[in-house]
């Protein structure tokens, strides 16, 4: 099959236009994200299906938190009761569930929940599905800076091999340390910017910008995109 070819290790999606595919319904905006979890499900098992080991999702940006109180708290109760309906799922598929983010803005019991899910799914090895939740590209790469600051003030003794690291070093520092960068990212709804997401990750990812609304983003349409990352040729700067 075409799409055996050139599997993406890692693939991230920058699910939007829930709201636009709700108002096209003369239904609120909400509706939309609760649609928007169907194909959060369809892409999972899409993802396990094709043998991708690292699916990502930009859930919800830092930027988020300025829309109106209502969505956002309508986005959080949605957030725990996907939770809730799909960890049986996670654990039959074998998938490992990562929350990244600044969880410092999420509510205790978002953050209870968030912890145990990670936790039960933590030895399932067949497909990684990271959520990033009130995440920045910005805020990761500040964190991650302090991080790094902090740790050669603290450690006078390493203070001359932490200045001579080199940038996969500093990588490690980000909110996701252990997760290969993104092969192809994804973003749907018409879209063609990156809204903050992941800055650093995506030095060399390739891109794939949809007029898809992500509710009707289902597996068929990720079927589609592994095909057309299968066409890229990626040379990372080199002569081919
Ligand atoms: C994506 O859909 C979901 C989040 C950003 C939380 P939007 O809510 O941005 O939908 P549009 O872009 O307004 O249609
Ligand atoms: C980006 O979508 C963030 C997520 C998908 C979580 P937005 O809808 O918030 O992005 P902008 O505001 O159109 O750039
Ligand atoms: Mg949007």
């Amino acid at each position: 099959m075409e799409e055996n070819k050139r599997i993406p290790a890692h693939v991230s999606i920058i699910m939007d236009g829930n709201g636009r595919w709700a108002e096209e319904r003369g239904k609120e905006r909400v509706y939309g994200h609760a649609a928007g979890v169907e194909s959060v499900r369809a892409c999972t098992e899409a993802a396990v299906e094709t043998g991708v080991r690292y699916l990502s999702l930009f859930a919800f940006s830092e930027e988020n938190w300025n829309r109106p109180e209502h969505e956002v708290h309508t986005l959080m109760e949605l957030m725990v009761k996907a939770m809730k309906d799909e960890l049986p799922v996670m654990m039959k598929n074998g998938v490992r569930f990562v929350v990244l983010g600044n969880r410092s803005r999420l509510s205790p019991s978002l953050n209870e929940m968030i912890d145990g899910c990670m936790e039960e799914t933590s030895a399932n090895d067949r497909l990684v599905l990271i959520i990033f939740l009130s995440y920045s590209g910005k805020w990761d790469i500040l964190e991650a800076a302090k991080k790094y600051a902090r740790e050669i003030v603290e450690h006078p003794e390493r203070r001359d091999s932490l200045l001579a690291m080199g940038t996969d070093g500093f990588g490690r520092y980000l909110a996701t340390d252990g997760i290969p960068d993104p092969d192809l990212i994804i973003r749907t709804s018409g879209e063609c910017r990156i809204s903050n997401y992941l800055l650093w990750q995506a030095a060399y990812s390739e891109f794939l910008f949809t007029d898809v609304l992500w509710p009707d983003f289902r597996k068929e349409e990720f079927r589609q995109a592994l095909q057309e990352y299968a066409k890229r040729d990626r040379r990372y700067g080199k002569v081919k």
